[in-house]
């Protein structure tokens, strides 16, 4: 499973990155405003500091003005993806911007059946909000266990990016139904490191250590 962090935040990035284990980047309108810079500004400084699939969304709601914009943020550099809504202007757009080439990440997705019509625009990966479905009572894990299926079922090659993880086990459940991306925002890739046992077993090893080698060094 590929790792992606969902923020725009530098540091955060520069955090992740160091841990060898972010593959990607994951941002939205809402990400960008929050950091205060232009887009273009904003998702080049994250190129920089992440090698790997940046999305960068497009904020048009018509079609032609989301190529427009799409084509404009896919020369920013080699590793950014054009972020689209699933609507039908945004379907539109994928379908003609992958055909020029260009990597769409079909967002905001709520149903197997807007999943299809993304993988069928030749969407390179389908975000599917996990987090969001939970929030109004529906099981966002069951909808990435439905496209995963129904991919396999005809061989997509749009990638499923659980998106709107809020906690470690969406994480889990995501890479146990078989999404090939998890987008996660810090705070949760943070948490996955931890386990109690982990720190209990660590701090027993350096004190049964210390005790012989470090505290009375004449006993070597
Ligand atoms: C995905 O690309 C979105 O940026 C994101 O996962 C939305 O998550 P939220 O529901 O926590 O805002």
């Amino acid at each position: 499973m590929k790792f992606f962090l969902d923020t725009a935040n530098l540091d955060e990035l520069k955090k992740g990155a160091s841990w060898g284990i972010v593959d990607g980047v994951t941002t939205n309108p809402s990400l960008i405003a929050k950091e205060g810079r232009p887009i273009e500004e904003q998702v080049r400084m994250i190129c920089d500091i992440v090698d790997g699939d940046i999305s960068a969304e497009v904020i048009s709601v018509e079609a032609g003005a989301m190529m427009t914009e799409g084509r404009k943020l896919a020369k920013i550099h080699k590793n950014i993806v054009v972020k689209c809504p699933l609507t039908r202007e945004g379907i539109k757009a994928t379908s003609a911007l992958s055909k020029e080439g260009i990597r769409v990440n079909v967002t905001l997705c709520f149903s197997a059946g807007q999943a299809l019509l993304a993988a069928k625009a030749g969407a390179y990966i389908i975000s599917p909000f996990v987090g969001r479905l939970d929030d109004v009572g529906a099981v966002g894990l069951d909808l990435i266990r439905s496209i995963t299926q129904i991919y396999r079922n005809y061989g997509y090659k749009t990638q499923v990016l659980a998106a709107s993880l809020r906690g470690p086990l969406h994480v889990i459940d995501s890479a146990m139904a078989g999404a090939h991306i998890g987008t996660m925002p810090f705070k949760v890739m943070d948490m996955l490191f931890n386990h109690p046992l982990t720190d209990k077993g660590l701090e027993q090893f350096m004190k049964d250590y210390n005790k012989v080698f470090t505290e009375t060094p004449a006993a070597r």
